[in-house]
């Protein structure tokens, strides 16, 4: 058995039983992994994967990576994704009672098929610098998407190949637009195949953080990212105990539940965590079109409650506005960066609104964010395609956030 394997062959062995990426979707052998994080993911993380055939026996098995340890196994909830011609299963484990900032080898198990040995990692729940990734947008250029995807790995994969903690990208932000039709299996099929493409090359897999676009109405969303049926896709997470992770929803009322659910994360949350991020899709502060409905329901409480940055996609161009307060420029306010270059033609930005004059800037060019939490300041990124750093910034940590 691989457990009694000495560590460096398991290594070896794990190195070179990485299945490709675009494994093909055959009968019931795993295809189109994913990690989702949506809830505490120091100790909990959503594994997802498909086969074309629906299968009898659909399980994870798993194991603290390195130990001798048999396997648990989890059986997985399966059922055929909603939406177009394309028939498809997926199948959903939620994994439970892990323990934080811990390396966890997983093998997925459809009948007689296991995948490669893949692993995926906790996150912290003690207090240490870190990065995540985030962008929006990969629904129209597959071509771009699937170079975007592939510079991802290589930026993940890198990222702990020096002793600098506050690289390490733990998890990758998707601020909505997927694919251009929600409804359409196929579009997702594609989708799906090319996030096989983010897998670092030793078959770490990097946890999504999913938020839904104006292109992601349907059923499959919530299928393909493991969301109950009827979720709405408005939650909170703490990456380590000082991160604080908010994704809303603008593709539904931005008001009433969701904004009263929003003043109450926010209350409850910036005390107790030195950075405060929100990402949704439609901007508030756009490059390009009219702002979005949460201008009116959200900016108050990111302006109330002091909120680190706000993460935007929908325009397909590069912005970081200039810190806003009561629609001026404050640099007590909020800074707003976007807005989606995953795999899309990019629009021109209209660099003469005010938010986006100097210090603020806009540009287009597929690209990723980068944001590294440290002690004293937040700092971002914008990387194009092709590795080209197109802007990098610094956010104070607010007066108000007591240090621990
Ligand atoms: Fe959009």
């Amino acid at each position: 058995m691989m457990r009694t394997i000495p560590l460096a062959a398991l290594l070896f062995c794990s190195f070179a039983s990485v299945a490709p990426a675009d494994a093909p979707l055959e009968g019931t052998k795993p295809a189109q992994w994913r990690v989702v994080w949506m809830d505490d993911p120091s100790t909990k993380a959503t594994i997802l994967w498909s086969t074309a055939k629906q299968g009898q026996y659909h399980s994870v098995q798993y194991h603290v990576k390195g130990d001798d340890q048999e396997p648990a196994e989890q059986l997985a909830r399966t059922g055929q994704y909603t939406g177009g011609k394309t028939e498809l299963f997926y199948h959903q484990v939620q994994l439970t009672d892990l323990e934080p900032a811990t390396a966890y080898e997983i093998k997925l198990i459809s009948d007689k098929n296991e995948s490669a040995a893949f692993y995926f990692v906790t996150a912290p729940v003690l207090d240490r610098e870190f990065s995540i990734l985030h962008g929006g947008d990969s629904r129209s250029d597959r071509e771009t998407r699937r170079e975007v995807n592939a510079m991802i790995a290589k930026m993940f994969a890198e990222s702990y190949e020096n002793d600098d903690p506050a690289d390490d990208i733990l998890a990758f932000a998707h601020g909505g637009d997927y694919i251009v039709d929600g409804k359409k299996m196929d579009l997702w099929s594609a989708w799906l195949s090319d996030h096989e493409l983010t897998t670092a090359p030793d078959g770490r897999l990097l946890p999504i953080i999913p938020a839904r676009g104006n292109h992601d109405h349907g059923k499959p969303f919530n299928e393909v990212f493991g969301f109950p049926e009827s979720d709405l896709n408005y939650y909170g997470i703490n990456i380590g105990p000082e991160v604080r992770f908010v994704t809303l929803n603008s593709e539904i009322s931005t008001a009433g539940d969701q904004a009263n659910w929003l003043a109450q994360e926010l209350e409850r949350s910036r005390p107790n965590n030195r950075w405060l991020l929100v990402q949704y899709h439609r901007p508030v502060y756009p490059a390009v079109k009219g702002p979005g409905a949460g201008l009116k329901s959200w900016v108050p409480l990111f302006e109330e409650y002091n909120i680190d940055l706000a993460c935007e996609a929908d325009g397909h161009n590069i912005k970081r506005t200039v810190p806003i307060r009561g629609g001026k420029i404050d640099e007590s306010g909020v800074v707003y960066i976007g807005e989606g270059g995953l795999g899309v033609p990019q629009r021109t930005p209209k660099t003469d609104r005010w938010f986006l004059e100097s210090p603020g800037m806009a540009d287009k060019g597929n690209h990723i964010f980068v944001l590294t939490f440290e002690k004293e300041k937040l700092d971002g990124k914008c990387v194009l395609l092709g590795g080209e750093v197109r802007d990098e910034f610094s956010r104070p940590i607010r007066a108000t956030v007591a240090a621990p």
